[in-house]
């Protein structure tokens, strides 16, 4: 069985999209693969109620009580290691992982940011591309590397930009199109080491 690993620290409605993905297409059947635990920087994640709720295992990692980013970085590989992770899925994830963090699960470690990149990597990415005048947005999913938000890009969406948008109204229509594009980003990738896997 692949184990997928998902690290959030809010709403989590992108690893809710993922959850009901694996139970709608039937990940287990079709490419060995479950979600073996959703991981939190943050106690108060919306979305650890409800992996819980689908019988995934939820674990918390609380960043602040830890004195430097390596020892939280530590302490989460620890907790990330515990499930035998084939990939590390980062879904609204908002901590900056050290180049350690990111070495360790090079290859197997995934985000999603909300932009076209490489255009506007970092926060504020809605209001940055109104602010640019841009006429269309987007959302990234891609490899992570230890550059923050650049990597291989594994796939994209665009959406409009329109008139009268504000960063909140972008933002739900990019949403609406993570949650289509992260699940088939991963379906992908499971796809793809499936068929590697079969080879030899
Ligand atoms: C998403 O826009 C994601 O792209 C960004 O943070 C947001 C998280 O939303 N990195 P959710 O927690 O998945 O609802």
């Amino acid at each position: 069985m692949k184990n997928i690993v998902i690290l959030i620290s809010g709403g989590g409605s992108n690893m809710a999209a993922i959850v009901r993905a694996t139970e709608r297409d039937r990940w287990a059947e079709r490419f060995g693969a479950r979600i073996a635990a959703v991981v939190s920087n943050k106690a108060e994640a919306g979305g650890l109620a409800l992996a819980a709720a689908h019988g995934i295992a939820t674990e918390i990692v609380p960043h602040k009580e830890f004195p430097t980013r390596e020892a939280f970085d530590e302490a989460l590989a620890k907790v990330v290691d515990a499930h035998s992770p084939d990939l590390v899925v980062l879904a609204g994830f908002m901590r900056i992982l050290t180049p350690g963090f990111v070495e360790r699960y090079a290859g197997r470690l995934v985000n999603i940011h909300p932009s076209l990149l490489p255009a506007f990597p970092g926060l504020n990415t809605h209001q940055r591309a109104i602010d640019a005048g841009c006429k269309v947005a987007g959302v990234t999913v891609h490899q992570v590397t230890t550059e923050l938000d650049h990597g291989p890009i594994l796939a994209q969406a665009v959406v409009p930009v329109l008139p009268d948008d504000t960063a909140a109204t972008l933002a739900g229509r990019v949403l609406a199109q993570e949650h289509q594009l992260y699940p088939r980003a991963i379906a992908g990738w499971l796809a793809d080491t499936s068929r590697h896997i079969r080879k030899f």
